[in-house]
């Protein structure tokens, strides 16, 4: 009975399929006229976010409504953080106030395992520094399966391009389409490759040229410049020559290849803004639009899992009585 969902590793490949599942159901309720169910009544959802988003703290938000949950945001900027309160002390505030289930962002590795030990509520992973973005590798997963019209992935390339290192959603991307049966391949500068990637599931070129006629999902990332140190690539101009998606590169993909990116994207950098509005190739608003169903799916099932803990304590406790 999973409780949190923090990572790919954590949900499994049984979790992953039974809330890819689910987020077909969801799909069909936000086509509604009125897209609202009572799964959540009652509950409360903080979303937690230390750091920016646009998409995913806006669709948590909305699925969260949707699913009739009371919403919560907090807001650094206007928080007692700015008074020097600790994290701990934050999350045990609010988890006092009687509340379900945070949404946690944090450019710190591991801050969801952390705040799970905060707390009583579940905690979904809402991006944790370079390592894990689970709802955004469910989002590209089913938008994947509803684009190709295939339920598993076996046979298929999965092309990750760009900035490998900075990035959770490839490190949670890796771990799901291979769950599923892909073979990933991951093109990259050897500056933005981690440092030692043989134990990972993928093969790796430094030339996006040589791959892209085999590939059949290409998944383009942003240079995380907020999360470099230094100067990981030369310039601007070299980077989108070398691994930028253009009209010629794009034109050697396969007829059926689709091409993806989380955003927010850098268009004319790793992409020209062409090739992404091109909806006969493009599924990247579809990714947006699905990011709803799939968070409404996760803490749907968040939710059930807590009823069914909270029965399964209930007879324990007749069991003794
Ligand atoms: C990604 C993130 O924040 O990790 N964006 C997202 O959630 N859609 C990718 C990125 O920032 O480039």
């Amino acid at each position: 009975m999973m409780k949190h969902l923090r990572s790919i590793d954590e949900l499994g490949h049984d979790g992953l399929v039974r809330l890819l599942d689910l987020t077909h159901h969801m799909v069909e309720v936000n086509r509604r006229p009125v897209p609202k169910v009572p799964a959540l009544r009652g509950r409360t959802v903080v979303s937690l976010f230390f750091e920016d988003s646009t998409r995913t703290r806006l669709s948590f938000e909305t699925a969260a409504k949707r699913l009739s949950a009371d919403t919560m945001t907090f807001s650094v900027s206007t928080s007692s953080v700015n008074k020097g309160e600790s994290l701990r002390d934050t999350v045990e505030t609010i988890s006092d106030m009687g509340i379900d289930a945070f949404v946690v962002r944090h450019k710190s590795t591991g801050i969801p395992w952390q705040i799970s030990e905060w707390t009583n509520a579940s905690v979904v992973n809402a991006g944790d520094g370079w390592h894990q973005h689970p709802t955004q590798a469910l989002v590209d997963c089913f938008t994947v399966r509803e684009a190709l019209g295939k339920e598993r992935f076996d046979g298929l390339t999965l092309t990750i391009v760009g900035d490998i290192m900075h990035s959770r959603v490839a490190r949670s991307n890796i771990a799901a389409f291979n769950m599923l049966g892909a073979r990933v391949v991951l093109v990259a500068p050897p500056t933005l490759l981690p440092p030692d990637v043989s134990h990972w599931p993928v093969e790796v070129s430094y030339r996006l040229d040589d791959v892209l006629e085999r590939t059949d999902i290409l998944y383009m990332l942003r240079l995380q410049s907020e999360r470099m140190s230094q100067g990981h690539v030369p310039n601007l101009r070299e980077y989108a020559e070398t691994y930028g998606l253009d009209s010629v590169r794009a034109a050697k993909l396969p007829p059926h290849a689709v091409l993806m990116h989380p955003g927010p994207m850098n268009r004319g950098v790793e992409i020209d803004g062409t090739i992404a509005d091109d909806i006969n190739r493009s599924v990247i608003q579809t990714q947006v639009e699905m990011g709803v169903a799939v968070r409404m799916a996760a803490m749907d099932l968040l939710a059930r899992n807590l009823k069914e803990r909270r029965a399964a304590a209930k007879n324990e406790r007749g069991a003794w009585a």
